[in-house]
């Protein structure tokens, strides 16, 4: 038994503020990968999906005159190091397991480079897979943060992948 579903996760007003800034269709998408990826790859599928949905969580709104300012974001992101942060106090709060909460976080940490300067991290597999997954979802001009989708249709596709973790945790415990 998981401590704390995806759909758990979502419904907190925290992820409804933070995950849907930066796309919950996207949000969701990097999820899905990276379940599949955790399956082909023996990695704990829950923390995989987990860090995929929450991988963004971290993002700061750099709008100018009302359009995304993409000089300042490159300056100033920060967003994989705030995203670290914000989803290891979520997943606290949600009575996640410690251990499990850090290694989500640390893979929401090193999902991207953009933030070090000029260093090459070295990834767990969790940590690798999890940035592998955001690129598959990746769209030109960052299309894939403004793809939209409805309360109910997001809550539907997490219960969807909710399932599909306990169903392949299940099996494997056979
Ligand atoms: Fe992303």
């Amino acid at each position: 038994m998981r401590d704390v579903k995806l759909t758990d996760i979502y419904q907190h007003r925290i992820a409804q503020k933070y995950i849907t800034r930066s796309g919950i269709a996207h949000a969701i998408a990097v999820a899905y990968h990276a379940f599949q990826i955790a399956k082909e790859m023996e990695v704990d599928v829950d923390s995989a999906a987990k860090a995929g949905f929450m991988h963004d969580i971290g993002h700061y709104t750099w709008y100018k005159n009302g359009k995304w300012d993409y000089d300042l974001y490159r300056q100033n992101d920060i967003h994989a190091i705030k995203g670290a942060e914000r989803a290891h106090k979520l997943l606290i709060r949600l009575g996640e397991n410690p251990i499990k909460a850090k290694e989500i976080a640390l893979a929401i940490l090193f999902h991207t480079d953009s933030f070090l300067p000029g260093g090459e991290v070295v990834r767990t597999p969790l940590q690798s897979l999890v940035k592998l997954a955001d690129e598959k979802d990746e769209e030109p001009g960052g299309a894939h943060h403004y793809r939209e989708l409805d309360f109910e249709r997001a809550m539907n596709s997490l219960e969807i992948l909710d399932n599909k973790i306990d169903h392949y945790l299940e099996k494997k415990e056979e």
